[in-house]
């Protein structure tokens, strides 16, 4: 049975390696040797890493890929994409040809506010709260006159306090909602910050006030929410129908499948989060090549896609008067500055590759990577299918299995050109090529 360990973060990198394959693998010096053998062989850039997170093992590699040729707002970019899924990248590159030959992408951030709360209980008559709001925000405001100074010289800071009567869905709760601006930074600790500094005003304010008990106000948390339905950008796409026309398929008969491969995900939630999922395939890659927090996006596009009351897609369509108009609205609460944007080696060259963006012209790059790979996911599904696309990837990583030879993989990739390459049947025709008996199955 295994042990607890006490103080384990404590001890250095070595003493915790040293557990940790001694008491966690078959072969610890093995285990060790593997773990040791993904460091980076720069002192410096390895104690960045180490220095990210606590218990720093060893790094966990993931592709850094790109897609050219993303024509947006009549700028041509290079998309960094960090993804392990294996036809990511190339349906990106895909859809941006595809579309420069028709004009582009265009983007439009249409807000850029983000907010926080002070979530709190008072199990009282909250109305002198409410009456003497003025007082009050003045009062929230004077609290975080020091900590928005420098914002507010960028051109951010608060742009609204709000005080919310939430009771009819929990009893005694209440909140103050406040708007940040928080320019190139994502802003999350500037918004906690604030909150804090705003929760413990709440309290003066209440225990100073004759009609207000502070026995009765409880804070209960100071947070900012990474839902952002006022940080908002578009990105779409446009052309005459007839444009969409290929090989035995009209432009029409293709606009009229894709919008109806939009409005299933519109009406069936298992279809939508598949579909959105594809979409966050885009987002989440360029997310992480830019040092930007992943989770929060996803949690706030899938809480954006649910605010109908049902889950639906993220991607729209139009066909209106022989033209094809298709685009993307999504909340994006990402920062340029800030966070690991200058100390990941690899989120520098990201953010230099695109240009050195400012956080609204990221917003709409981002937006457009998950449209382009919307796109390249229905145009398949619509059309082909989506197995052709991902065989050819699949036949790979399963010649890289078997470590197969450059000359070996053209045979085999040839000898399956029109056949779907199922596992079994691609290590028996590799296995016959090369002469070798064809391993038991399980084997
Ligand atoms: C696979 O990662 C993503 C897709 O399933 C998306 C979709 O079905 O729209 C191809």
């Amino acid at each position: 049975m295994k042990e607890p360990i006490k103080g384990f973060s404590k001890l250095s990198k070595a003493a915790k390696l040293e557990w940790l394959t001694q008491n966690n693998f078959e072969n610890p010096e093995a285990t060790l040797e593997l773990f040791q053998s993904y460091w980076h062989n720069d002192e410096t850039v390895q104690k960045k890493h180490d220095d990210f997170i606590e218990n720093t093992m060893t790094n966990y590699y993931m592709p850094f890929g790109v897609a050219p040729n993303f024509q947006i707002n009549g700028k041509l970019y290079t998309l960094p994409m960090a993804i392990e899924e294996s036809s990511v990248v190339a349906a990106a590159a895909k859809s941006a040809s595809y579309w420069m030959a028709r004009g582009g992408f265009k983007t439009e951030v249409v807000s850029t506010e983000k907010i926080g709360h002070v979530h709190f209980m008072y199990e009282g008559d909250a109305s002198p709260l409410f009456n003497e709001f003025n007082a009050l925000e003045e009062q929230l405001r004077a609290a975080t006159k020091e900590l928005t100074a420098n914002m507010e010289a960028r051109g951010g800071g608060i742009t609204a306090i709000t005080l919310v009567d939430k009771t009819a869905d929990l009893d005694h709760y209440y909140q103050i909602e406040v708007c940040f601006e928080t320019c190139d930074s994502m802003g999350a600790n500037f918004i906690n910050s604030n909150l804090e500094e705003m929760a413990k005003s709440l309290e003066a304010f209440t225990a100073a006030h004759q009609d207000l008990n502070e026995d009765k106000l409880e804070v209960v948390m100071r947070i900012l929410s990474n839902y952002t339905p006022k940080c908002i950008v578009r990105a779409s796409v446009s052309c005459p129908v007839s444009d969409l026309a290929s090989e035995g398929t009209t432009g029409e008969d293709f606009a009229r499948k894709f919008k109806r491969a939009i409005d299933i995900a519109n009406a069936e939630p298992y279809r939508a989060t598949t579909h959105n999922k594809g979409i966050m395939n885009g987002i989440d890659a360029l997310i992480i090549a830019t040092g930007n927090d992943f989770r929060a996006v996803e949690a706030a596009c899938h809480t954006y896609a649910s605010k109908s009351g049902q889950y639906r897609s993220l991607t729209h369509c139009s066909i209106e008067n022989g033209t094809f108009t298709y685009w993307i609205e999504i909340p994006l609460a990402l920062g340029v500055v800030g966070g690991l944007t200058k100390l990941h080696p690899l989120v520098v060259k990201a953010l230099e590759m695109l240009g050195k963006p400012n956080a609204e012209e990221l917003m709409g790059i981002v937006a457009v990577s998950g449209l382009a790979q919307n796109f390249a996911a229905l145009r398949a599904l619509v059309t082909t299918g989506i197995q052709k696309g991902h065989m050819k990837m699949h036949l790979m990583n399963i010649l890289n299995q078997l470590e197969a030879t450059p000359e070996e993989k053209v045979i085999v990739a040839n000898y399956f050109k029109d056949k779907v390459p199922h596992h079994r049947e691609v290590v028996n025709y590799f296995c016959n090529l090369r002469g070798v008996p064809v391993p038991k199955v399980g084997g």
